[in-house]
């Protein structure tokens, strides 16, 4: 196992810490991706005071109280920063709206002269109220919780400001990529600018791991996989560590598939996240080898439940386990996932 990160002030007493710098943990660290959201009743309040979700996302009390709410509930060794990852193009001046049961709607950007409206100099100021969340909840979180910040990856959220919002083919971003590189480049760049920026001050903010979410790295071609996920964001965290050495970064290529060996390798994250789809004993033999590993429970069976979940739970620990290891879901939680089926999740964990 190599470790790539120093030892954090503070490691020896947060498990996901110690996991992330290549200790085997026993029982395993648990925190799950979208476990603030609209499955817990607390969450809806808050959301409902907020308005709409990107107030929610950028008024700093709420969105520390929207953070806490599952760690009070459940918890979990770690609280992630209530926020999105579309906040990155909306601060680059993007048009973008959220609008009920129809997801994410941006002002779609199509072509290289359009670049120009995007505007790096006020990411700071504008993602303010990202950073002021994440102090005050570093100032509220019990000493062995983690805090963990989180940006969506270049090729992620290249998807959504190209497409203007989910896809189900990817036509227009990947045409796009496949069919010219240097204007496409430069929107993978300015992203990777960003992204490292908006990365490296939630750390400065309290953050003490950080996770990169490529949620759409599956739909890639090997080559292009290479090109627009392994390579910027090697080139991210290596921008991340010259601020911020030895921070734990987990990165999330979900759907890479045999990929991930490659990403784990290149990037030098100390951690991936897979996705419910990766076989276990070859995530212990070919990735654990590399780095730590984190998942990878299929959220549909958090939202069953009952025997069948805990069955699952077990089956990963016990080959994951051996290893460093993170317990967490494949994808998000689903927003119809009962809150006692989490909390049955982190006493079987626990009890491991
Ligand atoms: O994990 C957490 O608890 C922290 C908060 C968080 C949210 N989004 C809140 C949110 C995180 C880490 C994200 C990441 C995110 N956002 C990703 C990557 C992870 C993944 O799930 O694949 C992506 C692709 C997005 C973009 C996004 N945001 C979409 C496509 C949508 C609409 C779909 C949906 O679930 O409604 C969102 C909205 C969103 N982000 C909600 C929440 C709680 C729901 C909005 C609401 O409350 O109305």
């Amino acid at each position: 196992m190599t470790t790539r990160s120093s030892t954090h002030i503070g490691s020896r007493d947060k498990p996901l810490l110690k996991a992330l710098d290549g200790e085997i943990v026993s029982p395993p660290p648990i925190w799950l991706m979208r476990q603030a959201g609209r499955y817990l009743p607390e969450y809806r309040e808050v959301r409902k005071a907020a308005g709409d979700f990107l107030a929610l996302c950028h008024t700093p009390d709420l969105a520390a109280e929207a953070t806490l709410q599952p760690v009070r509930r459940f918890g979990l060794d770690a609280a992630i920063v209530f926020s999105d990852i579309l906040v990155v193009p909306h601060a680059l001046g993007q048009g973008i709206r959220f609008e009920e049961g129809k997801g994410p709607i941006l002002d779609a950007i199509r072509a290289r002269e359009q670049l120009k409206s995007l505007d790096k100099a006020g990411l700071d100021e504008r993602l303010s109220s990202v950073y002021a969340a994440l102090a005050r909840v570093s100032l509220a979180l019990p000493d062995a919780v983690s805090l963990i910040g989180f940006a969506g990856a270049p090729w992620t959220v290249a998807t959504y400001m190209v497409e203007g919002g989910s896809s189900r083919d990817f036509a227009v971003a990947k045409g796009w990529a496949f069919s010219d590189e240097r204007g496409f480049g430069e929107l993978i760049d300015i992203l990777v600018d960003a992204i490292a920026e908006h990365l490296a001050a939630q750390v400065d903010a309290g953050a003490d791991v950080l996770q990169i979410f490529d949620t759409w790295a599956g739909v890639l071609p090997r080559a292009q996989f290479i090109r627009w996920c392994v390579g910027p964001v090697e080139e991210i965290v290596s921008r991340v560590r010259r601020r911020h050495p030895g921070i734990p970064i987990i990165g999330f290529p979900r759907g890479a598939g045999v990929g991930y060996e490659i990403y784990a390798r290149a990037t030098g994250v100390d951690a991936v996240g897979i996705d419910s789809s990766v076989p276990l004993y070859w995530a212990a033999s070919d990735l654990q080898s590399v780095c730590a590993v984190q998942g990878n429970l299929d959220p549909v069976s958090l939202l069953v439940g009952g025997d069948a979940m805990v069955a699952h739970a077990r089956e990963i620990v016990s080959v994951l386990g051996k290893g460093p290891f993170v317990f967490n879901l494949g994808h998000g939680v689903l927003k119809t996932t009962p809150p006692d089926n989490v909390a049955a999740l982190v006493a079987t964990v626990r009890a491991l």
